[in-house]
């Protein structure tokens, strides 16, 4: 009995050792670069322009890091993989168009928002552009999204299909699997503008949301660095001049 104590507590240490820290911004900054996950497929905003990771978080992340005096080493993965990476130290810091919510707010810590939106209807019946319209519809949204949470709390909606890719589910409204598809305001017009034919239009918000850059739970010295670079950003000019690049208007919230 005793041995099976010692061997547990030895067991415990071990663990204790081997379990990596979140790294602080000291430590990003002696290294010389951070590392940040993405997912890649949700444009403007992280996409692949080829093998090339592209678009507004991207171009805003090599700003921010510039100014934390540091490169960025991306990493592109699942958007469902994002998060949970964070907690096991596998990265940094993510920027992937989360909106800031309570339930993830438990497990990471937001920065300061770096663009407002929300989740806005897309539909091929113009029929369909209300919230109200959703009654007794099938509606197509991403997996592990605030999307997913707040169409699920519709109580109208007939069935909601979810997909690991935004893009399928954009697929899945094309190809008439669904009535409509709830995505970011953003997205669905750039979705539109880039497929004129498909007969795709932009309904009403479903909700409205924060999007914010996260770090590890607890890991102040970090997001305080990000928030104080992100902030320069904003003030200096270079954020207002990449958000008309990508949107014809400044995205921040007010
Ligand atoms: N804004 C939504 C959310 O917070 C969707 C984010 C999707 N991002 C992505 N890279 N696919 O869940």
């Amino acid at each position: 009995m005793k041995r099976i104590k010692k061997w547990a507590m030895l067991g415990l240490l071990l663990a204790g050792v081997l379990t990596s820290q979140a790294r602080s911004l000291d430590d990003v900054k002696k290294d010389g670069k951070i590392n940040i996950a993405t997912e890649g497929q949700f444009a403007p905003f992280n996409f692949f322009q080829g093998s090339k990771l592209s678009g507004f978080e991207i171009e805003l992340a090599e700003l921010v890091a510039k100014k934390m005096g540091v490169t960025i080493e991306w990493k592109a993965l699942g958007f469902d993989a994002l998060l949970a990476g964070l907690r096991q130290d596998r990265w940094d810091l993510v920027i992937a168009s989360h909106g800031i919510t309570e339930e993830r707010a438990k497990a990471v810590t937001f920065a300061e928002p770096h663009y407002c939106s929300g989740g806005a209807i897309v539909s091929l019946d113009p029929a369909i552009h209300r919230v109200a319209d959703l009654t007794g519809k099938t509606v197509s949204v991403q997996t592990g999204t605030t999307y997913l949470d707040n169409v699920k709390k519709l109580s109208g909606v007939k069935e909601v299909k979810n997909f690991p890719q935004d893009t399928d589910a954009r697929g899945a409204l094309l190809t008439k699997r669904v009535d409509a598809w709830v995505t970011d305001k953003f997205v669905a017009a750039i979705a539109i503008s880039s497929n004129p034919n498909a007969g795709m239009k932009l309904g009403d918000f479903v909700f409205v949301e924060r999007i914010a850059a996260a770090v590890a739970k607890g890991n102040g010295s970090l997001v305080q660095g990000y928030n104080k670079a992100l902030a320069e950003v904003m003030a200096d000019g270079s954020y207002a001049t990449l958000s008309k690049k990508y949107f014809n208007e400044d995205v921040r919230c007010r």
